[in-house]
């Protein structure tokens, strides 16, 4: 499949600008038929299958996709987390072959060193990177500012809300100054009240810096509110079923998502996700709910 995007969704003339002064961008990160098979118990298992995709300087990019088509693998395998079977990964034209400080990561679950301070935290990746320590403290102090937690400098993690933590997490991610930004459901387990403030927050964050995004998400809205595009991929094997370009206009803001771009995005990707299937007459696959047995004995019924 070719980089070009397939999209099914109407653009203004002005959306239709904004791609095209995108696509004159750097491509940074060039995904080139990438492949992964792992092997188990069970034989090998496909997880990627020929995936191609470009990312331009300062895009920022969500991927979707069912649970089990290979996102994960494929941001570890962009991190140099995991190996890959065939095909390659480039970074500003670098074949990618294991861990850099060109690319950070923030994963779902925290991640903070728990006996460190936050600003320790911050500082870390700064002198495994052999930053002296006083340089490493005041650019630490600078990305805190950035994500607005100069005040819990000091603080341990267990002191700080979900919300918080992934904010120590985004700047200890971007402190390296990293070409790319990998995000691996980095909201999924926060409140619903909270993931919409990081979603504003990270569009803050990324409209004031030079940082590209590639941002896999579960949730629609997530991936419609934050990205230029999204890949969207699909199981058994993981392959690109199509990339789209979103066409609500930019700054986004929550009043979108009555939009009939936003609309439009959406009832696509709900098309791709969970597409109309014909129910087979005698699906054995298919899961057949138990009939509830009774446990109780109190006499009225609840309807
Ligand atoms: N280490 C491994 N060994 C064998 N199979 C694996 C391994 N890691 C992942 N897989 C398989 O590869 C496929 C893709 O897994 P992956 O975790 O990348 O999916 P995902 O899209 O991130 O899923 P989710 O939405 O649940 O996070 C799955 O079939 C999974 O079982
Ligand atoms: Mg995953």
């Amino acid at each position: 499949m070719s980089d070009q995007p397939i999209s099914y969704l109407d653009q203004s003339d002005a959306v239709k600008a904004r791609f095209d002064k995108l696509k004159q961008r750097e491509v940074i990160l060039d995904v080139k038929g990438l492949g992964k098979t792992y092997d188990s118990h069970q034989g090998p298992v496909t997880a990627l299958q020929d995936i191609n995709f470009k990312t331009h300087r300062r895009e920022f990019v969500c991927v979707i996709g069912p649970s089990g088509c290979g996102k994960s693998t494929l941001i570890r395998i962009l991190a140099g987390l995991e190996s890959h079977s065939s095909g390659e990964v480039l970074l500003d034209g670098q074949p990618v072959n294991g861990p850099g400080r060109d690319r950070g990561m923030v994963f779902q679950g925290y991640t903070l060193f728990p006996w460190l301070t936050v600003k320790k935290n911050v500082m870390f990746g700064l002198e495994v990177n052999n930053a002296g320590r006083n340089e490493a403290e005041s650019q630490a102090r600078q990305w805190l500012e950035l994500v607005g937690l100069s005040k819990f400098a000091d603080h341990y993690p267990h002191q700080l809300s979900g919300g918080m933590k992934q904010r120590v997490a985004i700047a200890r991610a971007l402190a390296n100054q990293p070409r790319i930004l990998l995000m691996d459901e980095p909201f999924g387990a926060l409140d619903a009240q909270t993931r919409a403030k990081m979603q504003s927050h990270l569009l803050e964050i990324w409209k004031n810096i030079d940082i590209t995004i590639l941002f896999i998400t579960h949730d629609l809205d997530e991936a419609i509110f934050l990205a230029d595009r999204i890949l969207v991929l699909k199981a058994h094997p993981g392959a690109v079923q199509e990339l789209i370009e979103v066409p609500v206009p930019r700054p986004r803001s929550a009043m979108q998502i009555t939009n009939p771009e936003f609309q439009a995005t959406k009832a696509r990707l709900e098309a791709l996700i969970h597409p109309p299937t014909e129910q087979p007459e005698h699906d054995e696959e298919a899961e057949v709910m138990p009939k509830v047995i009774r446990l109780t004995d109190v006499a009225d019924n609840v309807e």
